[in-house]
């Protein structure tokens, strides 16, 4: 366990923020699976700043079940973000957290995500004026890359400043911007920054089996532990982890009921998003949006199964909850794992995390 603020986090395994991954139905099943907390996707602050309705929704949350229920902002003006954070605290967010690491150019141009590693002073004052919005009883947190590119890795300045503008704990992902999600993280920086500041660090990148996670934590000393592409269709994961032992692979038919709950949250949670919105104005009927974007866990959970490369295909042309249903039933209820551990390890390319981040 560690601590964020006056919250203590247990067990110290931390689902990533994930961008039209982490919404509230697998935050909550990540929870429940035993992740000691799911932030949420990064959620823009000029969209709160002006009540933009969209934006609103994204801050939907489980009341009870996620406690505390952490919001990633990001934004490039330091006061937009502090407003942004009194917004997302009225809205029930016990912790705030500041991107400082997305590398999209449509959030780098704006002066947010990763272009605050070029720019300490601004990613200080901007932690600073965030806590001075909220107040001491709501921690800010921040989530940084090692710097902008090889050249200029700056993660232990960085955290240094966050640290005296009174960040709460900080999350590294150990690539440069320009690494993309490319190339290998380096933990080696983890440990480097874990050993310049005080607060609790939270070390990121390429853990995706129980014992990656382990080795992260004895190799760097980070305090804590955030997954993100190892637990896609893997959410079993936490559960290992925070038993103390690898748990192995689940059987066919709790996999199966699992994927089941997965979809009925998300069809549940987009027929709620869309309710109250005109019919006309959605491009997209909510149902066939709820399909649309349960195809990518579909294809994640099947990695590493038996007939998984001809069962992606078939899950792209899914239109139907009905569909859904019918072919998880089929698929799921007795597929068996092809390779040990190849649901753990994550082929990266069968996503497009690029496309999945857009
Ligand atoms: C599809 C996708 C969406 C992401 N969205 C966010 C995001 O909204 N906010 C954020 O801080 N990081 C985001 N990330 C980065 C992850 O949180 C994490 O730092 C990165 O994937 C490295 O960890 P991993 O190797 O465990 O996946 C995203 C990553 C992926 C793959």
């Amino acid at each position: 366990m560690f601590r964020i603020g006056r919250y203590t986090i247990d067990p110290p395994f931390l689902l990533a923020p994930m961008a039209s991954v982490s919404e509230m139905p697998f935050r909550v099943l990540a929870l429940e699976m035993g992740a000691g907390l799911a932030t949420t996707e990064l959620i823009s602050a000029a969209g709160i700043f002006h009540k933009n309705r969209r934006t609103r929704q994204y801050l939907t949350f489980d009341r009870e079940r996620e406690r505390p229920y952490s919001v990633q902002l990001f934004g490039g003006v330091v006061d937009v973000m502090a407003t942004a954070a009194r917004g997302a605290v009225e809205h029930g967010a016990d912790i705030v957290d500041v991107n400082m690491g997305c590398p999209v150019r449509k959030v780098t141009g704006s002066g947010a995500g990763s272009a605050l590693l070029c720019d300490v002073p601004r990613a200080a004052a901007m932690v600073r004026a965030m806590r001075a919005a909220v107040g001491d009883d709501v921690p800010v947190t921040a989530k940084i890359r090692l710097g902008w590119d090889d050249g200029s890795k700056n993660a232990v300045e960085l955290a240094r400043a966050l640290e005296d503008a009174g960040c709460a704990a900080l999350a590294v992902h150990a690539r440069t911007r320009a690494q993309g999600y490319s190339g290998r993280a380096d933990w080696s920086q983890i440990a480097r920054v874990k050993q310049a500041v005080a607060m609790p660090v939270i070390g990121n990148g390429d853990v995706v089996t129980f014992a990656d996670a382990h080795r992260m934590r004895q190799e760097t000393g980070c305090d804590a532990v955030m997954i993100g592409r190892g637990a896609l269709g893997n959410p079993w994961l936490f559960a290992s982890l925070k038993a103390g032992r690898e748990l192995g692979p689940p059987t066919p038919t709790d996999r199966a009921a699992f994927i089941m709950r997965h979809l009925g949250a998300h069809l549940a949670f987009h027929q709620a998003l869309s309710d109250g919105e005109e019919a006309t104005r959605l491009r997209t009927p909510p149902e066939l949006m709820a399909v649309k974007t349960f195809r990518q866990h579909l294809v994640w959970y099947a990695r590493g199964l038996e007939g998984a490369r001809e069962f992606r295909q078939r899950v792209m042309a899914l239109e139907e909850p009905a569909q859904v249903s019918d072919i998880v039933e089929e698929f799921f209820s007795r597929a068996h794992v092809e390779r040990r551990g190849a649901a753990a390890t994550g082929d990266a390319d069968d996503v497009d995390y690029a496309q999945a981040f857009g």
